[in-house]
């Protein structure tokens, strides 16, 4: 593990966590135009033709596939739109569903995964409008897309995504917005979901106080090899999020399921050598949740607990958790985005006890280097291993 030590004094990963407020403000400022309009670049997003868009469909990799979970609900509640997630590597799946009133939206920081450009291809070819949600401008998915949304993250040094991916969140919550607005949302509704969306990035700079306590944290996860995230509805992308962080950046089996799907099979996994994160909202906590903390309890399991403060404390799960992690409160539709931020620090500290680099986490490659071998290993006629 010698090779894999923190070399730098600050690894990139921190460094682009604690970046985050500013990425964000960059990314809301770019797209503010006079009276609040929204201004989508290249071309300008009508010209899409959104107004005959009668679904969505997004398709990204790793990271950008969960902000892509994300999008679904912020389509669908905003725009009143029925959204397709699709991660890109199973590109094809929904084929007979895209069609010329499809709004392909593909996610991704590079811009260079090849799975993610396959699927915007392939959505294109079926005669859907193509969007690129980028942080890498140009790059090859802007390139093939009609129209494109950057992220203004900046540089990403990291090989696991952070800023890019709240940016994303962010723009993919503009987006909506854009759609309510066309398809003839209630300007005063609208306004209000604008205020709220705006508010994000002081939300994040607030949840970056966060970290003292996570260090705490980290050092009790330090001797464990698994971890269950459990969340609902909205919440579900950011458990799967901070699942994958755990597995890339600390090296730890970490999953991200359903609060209410827990009990149904995953529960006999259970014991006190499986911590489980609830991530859970006073005023979304269901009477099945409170039983399955007793039945953790029962189990010795340590139970960690990230909910928001403020007048929703009132949480029936704080007395059942071993700790209690709190992120600002925030708009509903905010929450995920907010949320993110502990689960960032957690994978951090954890892989910086472990002493591993967070910024080339173990066996990993580019986006763009996993997709050249997996291209190269399907044409090989022996369709070699990619680890190989
Ligand atoms: C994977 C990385 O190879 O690519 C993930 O390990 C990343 O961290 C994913 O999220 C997708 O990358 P991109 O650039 O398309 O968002």
């Amino acid at each position: 593990m010698a090779d894999n030590k923190v070399i730098r004094e600050t690894p990139f990963f921190l460094k682009e966590i604690n970046e985050q407020p500013k990425a964000l403000a960059n990314t809301l400022a770019q797209y503010l135009g006079p009276n609040l309009q929204l201004k989508m670049n290249r071309p300008p997003l009508d010209d899409l033709n959104l107004k005959k868009i009668t679904k969505a469909y997004f398709t990204a990799c790793g990271t950008s596939y969960h902000a892509a979970l994300t999008a679904r609900y912020m389509v669908e509640e905003l725009a009143r739109i029925p959204a397709i997630v699709e991660p890109a590597s199973e590109c094809g799946r929904h084929y007979q569903l895209i069609d010329e009133n499809t709004l392909a939206v593909a996610i991704s920081q590079s811009g260079r995964s090849r799975e993610t450009l396959t699927s915007l291809q392939l959505a294109a070819s079926k005669g859907a409008s193509t969007l690129a949600v980028v942080n890498e401008c140009p790059s090859p998915l802007t390139l093939a897309a009609q129209g494109s949304l950057t992220t203004l993250a900046g540089r990403v040094n990291s090989l696991s995504s952070t800023k890019a991916f709240t940016c994303q969140s962010l723009i993919l919550g503009l987006l909506g917005l854009r759609l309510a607005q066309i398809r003839g949302a209630d300007r005063e509704q609208w306004r209000q979901a604008f205020d709220k969306l705006s508010r994000l990035p002081e939300l994040v700079r607030h949840a970056l106080s966060v970290e003292e306590k996570i260090e705490n944290v980290a050092s009790k996860l330090i001797n464990y090899s698994h971890c269950f995230i459990l969340a609902r509805g909205r919440m579900l992308p950011m458990a799967c999020e901070g699942a994958l962080k755990l597995k890339e950046v600390a090296r730890i089996h970490a999953e991200g399921s359903f609060i209410g799907e827990f009990g149904h099979g995953p529960l006999a996994l259970v014991s006190s050598q499986t911590p489980i994160i609830v991530i859970a909202f006073a005023d979304e906590i269901e009477p099945t949740d409170l039983a399955l903390a007793f039945e953790f309890k029962a189990r010795n399991v340590p139970v960690f607990l990230i909910t928001e403060n403020g007048p929703n404390q009132e949480n029936a799960l704080a007395a059942l958790a071993d700790e209690v992690l709190t992120v600002p409160a925030a708009p509903f539709r905010l929450r995920p985005i907010v949320t993110v931020i502990p689960l960032q620090f957690l994978a951090y500290h954890l892989g910086r006890l472990k002493g591993l680099d967070a910024d080339r986490p173990g066996g990993l490659i580019s986006p763009e280097t996993y997709s050249d071998l997996k291209a190269q290993s399907l044409n090989s006629p022996t369709g070699s291993n990619l680890q190989s």
